[in-house]
């Protein structure tokens, strides 16, 4: 392939920038104490790098929301970091550093992190970067640290790897930059299953899927696709390398993974049951669900916690908070593969003890509500409810809010929170706030982010006008149901709809993690 590249990495054209909640510190201290494994202290400060951190989104957003934390992203593409530097100057980020380079030559002061992640890179780049890769993770992630790891899986990819090797050849017969190149390849690659290849007749889901690659973002495309190096791993390879570079899994995201009875149907538990090898079971889960994404989360010389005391005794500083209170049991919750049905006891009760503002887990297991249960059943039950989206997982507790009271007059006390509204605002993603109670972020859609904007330069009255003027200057359309709204009467009704929805549900949220505070 003709663009510029780095040992076959796309860089001719920058990346999309995205939020990734798995990669927060909480996520993976909390993966590790549920695998009754000890993670880094943090509450006097920690070391967390982000190797091919893209244009930085998740890196800055977490150093906004960690700011006890020091944060540093590499990042071979100058385009990528230039963006990085701007965003954590206009932020006000002291806690954070960006330094490009290839993972070849990092600086030698580069070490002793608590946390190492990388996201969209493993199954990318060549042979002798995930050599590099697993030699940082070696050197450079510090005793008891924690790394995650994501890439694409065996066996959910199978049928699929055909498409890529011929999208990227037929990109390469085409002129233009990367991302011109990724649009004529999908678009041959239509034509082909609408033509009726004999491989997309045999293959009914990788025809299905020509039309998911069809809606995505060409620039997405371009690094996902057309490096010159693209693998999807099986889970038993991936750990074995990790393995020889001294680290070991300790778990995965999404939380509810590591429970293999919410991932695998009951017919096949029986294996589960008897087999106590994790990476055995990890393997075989795969194929029960037909994985093709894979979060893992690896340990630098692990501590081991052999009882729920000594999860206590290790880390008690992460709260547990039910965010929807007033939910009515029974719940059914699908994640992919298995229906799971929640239903009273333990369940109800921790449901209506975690709504507010969020427990400790000490505290949760200490409640006299609970005395008929054992601390083991306690600690599960959290767990496997934060698995089921029942429970969210905060690292402080969530601020107490007068519901009743209407809030007029906001602010946005976050430099950074209001440099990325601004900036992601009619970006077509969703934007992403940074909340130091939650150790992460809560993400918020288009109009809700135009909404915000409003309320937060003009207080709320008269607020869908308001929201309407600020559309009709960025010249955006409001659409129902596909299609966009000309009636200007339709089209203030929906936005008033939007704005009490707003007001009701999103508003609360925001002043509960402390992203929003109300003044006056
Ligand atoms: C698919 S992007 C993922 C970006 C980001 N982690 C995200 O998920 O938004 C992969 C990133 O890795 C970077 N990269 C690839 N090979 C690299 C190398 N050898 N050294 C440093 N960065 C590299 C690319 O420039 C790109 O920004």
């Amino acid at each position: 392939m003709s663009p510029p590249n780095s040992a076959g990495y796309v860089t001719d054209v920058a990346y999309v920038p995205g939020f990734y909640p798995h990669l927060a510190p909480k996520a993976l201290r909390h993966v590790a104490l549920l695998n009754r494994i000890q993670p880094p202290a943090v509450a006097d400060g920690f070391k967390y790098l982000e190797l091919g951190c893209g244009l930085g989104r998740t890196l800055t957003t977490l150093a906004a929301a960690n700011p006890r934390g020091s944060f540093v992203g590499v990042d071979l593409n100058p385009q990528h970091t230039a963006q990085i530097a701007r965003d954590i100057e206009v932020g006000g980020l002291s806690n954070a550093r960006i330094v490009t380079s290839d993972f070849s030559q990092l600086p030698d002061d580069l070490r002793d992190f608590d946390f190492i992640t990388l996201h969209g890179v493993w199954s990318w780049v060549a042979p002798d970067v995930r050599a590099d890769i697993l030699r940082i993770a070696s050197e450079r992630l510090a005793p008891g640290g924690l790394l995650l790891l994501s890439y694409n899986a065996m066996p959910g990819w199978a049928h699929l790897q055909p498409i890529r090797g011929i999208l990227r050849q037929y990109a390469a017969l085409r002129q233009g930059d990367s991302v011109q190149r990724a649009r004529d390849a999908v678009n041959y690659l239509a034509y082909m299953r609408d033509q009726k290849a004999k491989y997309f007749v045999d293959n009914p889901n990788a025809a299905a899927y020509v039309d998911t690659i069809r809606g995505q973002d060409p620039r997405y495309l371009a690094h996902e696709y057309l490096n010159e190096h693209w693998t999807s791993f099986y889970f038993a390879d991936v750990a074995g390398q990790f393995a020889e570079a001294g680290l070991s899994f300790v778990g995965s995201l999404p939380v509810h993974t590591n429970f293999w009875d919410l991932c695998v149907a009951p017919v096949f538990h029986d294996l589960f049951r008897t087999t106590t090898n994790r990476l055995v079971t990890e393997a075989h889960k795969d194929f029960c669900a037909n994985t093709m994404f894979r979060w893992d989360v690896y340990g630098k010389q692990p501590t081991f916690l052999p009882d729920v005391a000594a999860r206590l005794r290790a880390a008690d500083d992460l709260w547990y908070r039910n965010p929807k209170p007033g939910v009515q049991l029974p719940i059914t919750v699908n994640l992919g593969v298995v229906n799971s049905t929640v239903d009273g006891g333990l369940y109800g009760t921790l449901l209506g003890m975690l709504s507010g503002r969020g427990m400790r887990m000490s505290e949760i297991i200490a409640d006299p509500r609970l005395s008929s249960s054992t601390d083991l059943e306690i600690a599960k039950a959290v767990d496997a409810g934060v698995g089921m989206q029942l429970f969210e997982v905060l690292s402080g507790p969530s601020l107490e809010i007068d519901r009743t009271v209407a809030a007029t007059r906001i602010a946005m006390p976050s430099a950074f929170n209001r440099a990325i509204l601004a900036g992601e605002m009619f970006g077509g993603r969703g934007v992403p706030l940074a909340s130091a109670t939650s150790g992460s972020a809560i993400t918020i859609g288009d109009l809700d982010a135009a909404i915000l904007t409003t309320w937060l330069e003009g207080g709320s009255d008269d607020l869908a006008a308001g929201v309407d003027a600020l559309m009709t200057k960025h010249e955006r359309v409001i659409n129902h149901e596909g299609k966009p709204i000309t009636d200007p009467a339709e089209r203030r009704s929906r936005l008033a709809s939007a704005c009490e929805g707003f007001r009701g549900n999103v508003l609360p949220v925001l002043e509960e993690q402390g992203i929003v505070i109300r003044e006056g």
